[in-house]
């Protein structure tokens, strides 16, 4: 039995990843490493808790003597690494968390598989999971291939640029058999509701404004979290080594035209009278260093690997929402909280 060690699988993508390869693989043993940060939350996981091929480790990152000793320990097979500090905003108010979680514990992650793997990298793999948010902002042309340079303008999307770059460094200096990949922005179910669209629906629903960052023109390209889970297991068990994929789905949206759709949605969902939730729509100052736009370019993975989304947007969006209005109980206990005052600092004098 191959035992594989998924970081960050009490998170958002983490926990449908973990939930995928539990069920589908009842012949590889799945252990999940999390913090349980504000963001990590084990009430993701509940329908596979009990399940003989699954085990949940609470631990850090970024704690190199801890890392170590479990490493040794258990002698994982593979890395799935994607326990990361996530949300751009917070790294605008707190850049250096990001250094300590994405840079300094993705080496911690590196150092302790170059131990233990250091006699035999046969049939190993660590996958380290990416942003597109890397490669930068576009104009209104063009597309992220896996050739554009790195540009990064955030706190977090830099953490993520150097982390990525340090997983190809210990392949290219030490042979550790790596692979990267890089993926738009997510949506679906279990999303921390700090993120705009967990964030929004919510928002709908309690009748409260709608924080519109600047114009509302900037362009993101969204991908149903589960059609990113079913690519990571494609690139995990196929992607050649020291490969990158670039994920995405084709789906570009500005701001602005997305959360109409969710307003439009959501008032018919909610029994309201069409054009109700629109007027919760309220400009705010913008995000600083606010990138205008990211599309990618998947062609590589759906040429090579044979992947394609699953599932279009209009009925992924609609899922979505259906999920969170289903959750109430969910939502609840994942607003109160820290999440409060998160809240006021994050939005009072925008
Ligand atoms: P998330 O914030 O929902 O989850 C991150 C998880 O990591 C949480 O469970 C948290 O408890 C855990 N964690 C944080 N710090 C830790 C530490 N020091 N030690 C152990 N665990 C720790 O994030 P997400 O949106 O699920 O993103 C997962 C990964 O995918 C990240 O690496 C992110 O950069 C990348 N990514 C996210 C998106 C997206 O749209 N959300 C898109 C592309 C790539
Ligand atoms: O592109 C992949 C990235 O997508 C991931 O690497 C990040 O982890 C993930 O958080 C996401 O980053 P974004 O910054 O694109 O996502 P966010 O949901 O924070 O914002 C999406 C867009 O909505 C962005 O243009 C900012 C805008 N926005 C966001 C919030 C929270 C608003 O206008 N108002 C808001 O309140």
């Amino acid at each position: 039995m191959k035992t594989i060690l998924i970081t960050g699988g009490a998170g958002f993508i983490g926990s449908h990843l973990v939930r995928l390869f539990v069920n589908k693989y009842p012949e590889y043993k799945i252990v999940n490493l999390d913090k349980l940060t504000y963001a990590g939350n084990l009430a993701n996981l509940t329908d596979i808790e009990g399940k003989a091929n699954y085990e949940f480790v609470k631990g850090d990152i970024v704690d190199a003597d801890f890392i170590l000793k479990l490493f040794i320990e258990r002698q994982f097979d593979a890395v799935i690494h994607l326990a990361a500090e996530s949300h751009v905003d917070r790294s605008i108010t707190n850049p250096t968390e990001f250094v300590f979680t994405n840079v300094i514990g993705t080496v911690n992650l590196l150092n302790a598989i170059r131990h233990i793997w250091k006699d035999n990298t046969e049939g190993k793999r660590f996958y380290h999971i990416s942003t597109d948010e890397v490669y930068g902002s576009l104009g209104s042309e063009g597309m992220f291939t896996e050739k554009t340079g790195y540009d990064p303008h955030s706190p977090y999307s830099a953490s993520k640029a150097s982390s990525d770059h340090f997983v190809r460094a210990y392949h290219d200096t030490f042979g550790l058999p790596v692979v990267v990949s890089n993926c738009s922005n997510n949506y679906g179910s279990f999303q921390f509701p700090e993120k705009l669209i967990p964030l929004f629906i919510n928002n709908i629903k309690n009748n409260k404004a709608l924080p519109v960052y600047g114009e509302g023109l900037n362009i993101r390209d969204w991908l149903w979290v589960e059609d990113h889970a079913r690519a990571i297991d494609v690139i995990f068990h196929q992607g050649k080594d020291g490969d990158t994929y670039n994920i995405g789905g084709h789906n570009e949206w500005t701001n602005i035209d997305l959360i109409k759709v969710m307003c439009r949605i959501m008032d018919s969902k909610l029994r309201r009278e069409p054009g109700t939730s629109e007027k919760l729509i309220t400009y705010v100052k913008d995000r600083a260093g606010h990138d205008l736009r990211y599309a990618i370019d998947s062609t590589k993975l759906q040429q090579e690997l044979n992947w394609v989304p699953s599932l279009q947007f209009e009925e992924g969006i609609e899922k979505t929402i259906d999920w969170y209005l289903a959750n109430t109980e969910w939502m609840e206990n994942v607003t109160s909280g820290d999440y409060q005052s998160y809240y006021q600092k994050q939005y009072q004098n925008r």
